[in-house]
């Protein structure tokens, strides 16, 4: 297969850095085509670790070219950050390696402010638990049409019209909620200081990659967040701010449908979640506080703890079929050593009707309640296994019927945060 889409297929953090660098050896182009800083990718390579948040994690390998599609928000100054960190580390990086795709509407600093004064003022039952980096209102802005968009960062008066364009609508819900108003001069000026170091990068993507695809070049898009986070399908309002599903892969970075040929969906072989919103499978218990000590499950962006649950075969399921998802790579299953019995919720109950998908309106999200197999756990460890033979009968048992339950295959099983720790079934770039 050409070009192959790699989507969170819970709430995020299901171990997609490894996977998107292990997988982009075999690419030529990296693609991030939504979300923006908020998520948060680890990479280790040998003895360095890398934590990437806006840059594709393409960077890092030598010879291939990483893209920021339009359906990125990208907060320049950060991107600058992460540039000279990464770079520190001993990355290149040049416009010949990273292209930003001159539509990408921008993060300014008033969205990362909304957003936190949003969080604070908003009661408990109704705070989303965002990260605070204002992508909410800088996908807002995008849909309002009152974005600053990289293209604009060329011109004086363009830039001053569309920062006129959205200070007016900003500085009217600044007074509501009693924020001081947008100093222009200073916001302009801090935009035409960024500039410099953001345009070398920036490039018609949509035209780059359409190019790339007819020379036969293996694209790679990378995505950030989980399925149960996009903005249609995921928990709504407890999602985030953009399409997270595979079919936004395309619109994304301005190429059609047909260029995705194979979506792989990362799925980790239980279940979390940071901030707020519904959790059917949430453990409050010592099996939950094992999950989460032995996963080291704290937020790569904000240090969060992350709730922890049974694997949620029915969510995985529908997030397989939104996404189109052809293979799974199942990471974490080594967190799993040691339990004496493992649950897998296969459906929900709602006031006594069997259900096989999350329904959508909140109130019987509320009352449902999983409805639970048991399987027998195992006491050997599986970390760093590299093949089935070094998994027990009980392991390789969990992960067929996590399978059959999703309906879809393992593609790759990942059983370390080491990229040579993984079991290759299925190589989703293999023609
Ligand atoms: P936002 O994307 O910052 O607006 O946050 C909205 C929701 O998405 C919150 O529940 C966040 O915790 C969650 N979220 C955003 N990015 C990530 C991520 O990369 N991993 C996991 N959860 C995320």
């Amino acid at each position: 297969m050409a070009n192959v889409v790699v989507v969170g297929a819970q709430w995020g953090d299901e171990g997609k850095g490894k996977i998107v660098d292990w997988l982009s050896e075999r690419a030529d182009v990296i693609a991030r085509f939504q979300g923006g800083h908020n998520a948060g990718h680890t990479l280790v390579i040998g003895e360095t670790v890398y934590k990437l948040h806006a840059l594709p994690s393409g960077v890092v390998r030598g010879g291939k070219l990483s893209v920021i599609g339009n359906g990125v928000v990208l907060d320049p100054w950060h991107l600058v950050k992460e540039i000279e960190g990464i770079r520190g580390q001993g990355v290149e990086i040049t416009p010949e390696t990273l292209m930003i795709a001159e539509n990408t509407p921008l993060i300014l600093p008033l969205h990362g402010e909304l957003d936190r004064a949003r969080e604070e003022a908003a009661n408990p039952g109704a705070k989303i638990g965002t990260t605070g980096r204002g992508i909410g209102p800088a996908y807002e802005d995008k849909v309002g049409r009152r974005s600053v968009r990289v293209a604009d960062l060329g011109d004086r008066a363009t830039l001053e019209a569309r920062v006129d364009r959205a200070l007016t609508h900003h500085n009217a819900l600044r007074r509501g909620l009693g924020i001081d108003p947008i100093d222009r001069e200073a916001l302009i000026a801090d935009l035409e200081a960024i500039s410099e170091k953001i345009l070398p990068f920036a490039a018609p993507v949509w035209k780059v990659l359409n190019e790339k695809r007819k020379a036969g070049k293996r694209i790679l898009f990378e995505g950030a967040q989980g399925a149960l986070l996009d903005i249609d399908f995921g928990t709504y309002p407890f999602v985030t701010s953009s399409n997270v599903i595979a079919g936004q892969a395309a619109t994304g970075v301005g190429l059609g449908p047909s260029a995705i040929d194979y979506t792989l969906g990362i799925v980790k072989a239980y279940t979390t979640r940071v901030g707020e919103g519904p959790f059917p499978t949430e453990l409050t218990d010592e099996d939950g506080k094992r999950l989460g000590e032995r996963g080291h499950e704290f937020g790569t962006t904000t240090g969060r703890q992350r709730r922890c649950g049974w694997f949620d075969a029915c969510l995985v399921k529908q997030t397989c079929a939104t996404s189109g998802v052809n293979g799974i790579a199942l990471t974490k299953l080594d967190v799993l050593d040691g339990f004496e019995t493992l649950k897998i919720c296969t459906g929900y109950d709602l006031d006594g009707t069997r259900l096989d998908y999350l329904p959508t309106a909140a109130d019987q999200q509320a009352r449902c309640t999983p409805v639970y197999e048991e399987l027998p756990g195992w006491s050997q460890s599986t970390e760093g296994a590299r093949s089935w033979a070094d998994l027990p009968a009980e392991a390789i048992k969990y992960v067929r019927r996590v399978e059959e339950l999703i309906e879809c295959p393992v593609a790759l099983l990942s059983t370390s945060p080491e990229r040579d720790d993984t079991i290759l079934v299925t190589d989703p770039f293999a023609d």
